[in-house]
């Protein structure tokens, strides 16, 4: 009895990993926001190389929901995801704690890892402009803030304001142009839709296929995926592709990472997996996996996605755009975006 409170105190403490020989059982258990043809490479890698047993649990949502819901006893060593609001989100939660090691400040440049180290990035992606082959020239756009200008009048497609991929970009035109200068912006973005926002990323690039467009936001990885789509070929093949800068500064990059939950069972298996996760070969499979940029110093992404050109990104460390979010989506709200 004595030693299942001394279990249970230590537990609350997180300290279960010493109080119950939890890494001899040889495991870390992942739940998982991306998909399993992205994470099982990597598991298998992982598992290959420790001999770590990897169980994932894929969610479509409720994340933190759930993890709050176990609170102590929760299964969970750690979370994968992408965009930097699910990241935030699960961090404000409370449900995460933060880690550090050599290794991870090697593999992962401040700019991609929570200030408090509650999560390290392992890949971004870059949010463009793709650009009608025929009826854009070269230069014709070459900034965010070019998007507001009535050049473009009923020739852009973007899908909802209110998407997190458009708010975390919002949030990076607050940081640079302040609250009026992102109002003004979304308002000239707005007057220069060639449609009401709607579907998805590679939605935009299919209508500027169609003709009924001429440039549209998007990531990067989409191209990829377009690609090798039969269907959507077609699409990607009408488009180039542009990386804009805010003036004076970078391309808006947005990030895939991984935190370890406050709960974590298996704590020393899970750092092994976060640091083998951010090691320049595991964030180069990741990456190609998705068409995305691998972060650590030395690494290239794959050869399709650097042909696309170099860029250099924001250095804005994501967590301020996070903090950000919420004026960002009331400024979409406010110049009623979507309508
Ligand atoms: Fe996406």
């Amino acid at each position: 009895m004595l030693k299942q409170i001394k279990t249970a105190a230590l537990t609350a403490l997180g300290l279960a990993a010493v109080a119950a020989p939890a890494a001899a059982d040889g495991e870390v258990n992942v739940y998982s926001y991306r998909q399993p043809e992205l994470i099982k490479p990597l598991t298998d890698a992982f598992t290959k190389e420790t001999g770590i047993k990897v169980n994932v649990a894929y969610l479509k949502k409720g994340m933190v929901e759930r993890l709050q819901a176990e609170g102590d006893r929760s299964p969970a060593d750690l979370v994968l995801t992408v965009d930097i609001s699910r990241l935030a989100a699960v961090v404000n939660a409370g449900v995460t704690q933060p880690v550090t090691s050599d290794a991870l400040k090697a593999n992962v440049p401040a700019l991609y890892h929570d200030p408090e180290n509650h999560w390290w990035g392992l890949t971004t992606r870059a949010r463009i402009v793709y650009a009608s082959q025929d009826r854009v020239a070269e230069g014709e756009v070459t900034t965010y803030e070019d998007l507001a200008d009535p050049k473009w009048k009923g020739r852009i497609c973007t899908r909802s304001g209110t998407n997190a991929y458009n708010v975390a970009l919002t949030a990076a035109v607050i940081h640079h142009l302040g609250e009026e200068g992102a109002k003004t912006w979304l308002e000239g973005v707005k007057a220069n839709l060639a449609r009401k926002p709607q579907g998805n990323d590679r939605a935009q690039v299919k209508a500027i296929w169609s003709g009924e467009c001429d440039i549209a936001i998007g990531n990067t990885y989409y191209m990829g995926k377009m690609l090798s789509d039969d269907e959507q070929k077609d699409w990607a093949e009408s488009v180039n592709i542009v990386f804009p800068t805010f003036e004076g500064a970078g391309t808006h990059v947005n990030i895939s990472g991984v935190a370890m939950t406050k709960a974590a069972p298996n704590k020393e298996n899970a750092l092994k997996m976060m640091e083998f996760l951010t090691s320049p070969v595991a964030q180069e499979i990741y990456a190609d996996a998705n068409f995305e940029y691998p972060i650590a110093p030395g690494t290239e992404p794959v050869g399709l996605v650097k042909s696309w050109g170099d860029f250099a990104a924001d250095d804005v460390n994501l967590m301020t755009l996070a903090a950000l979010r919420s004026a960002a989506l009331k400024l979409t709200e406010q110049v009623d975006f979507d309508n």
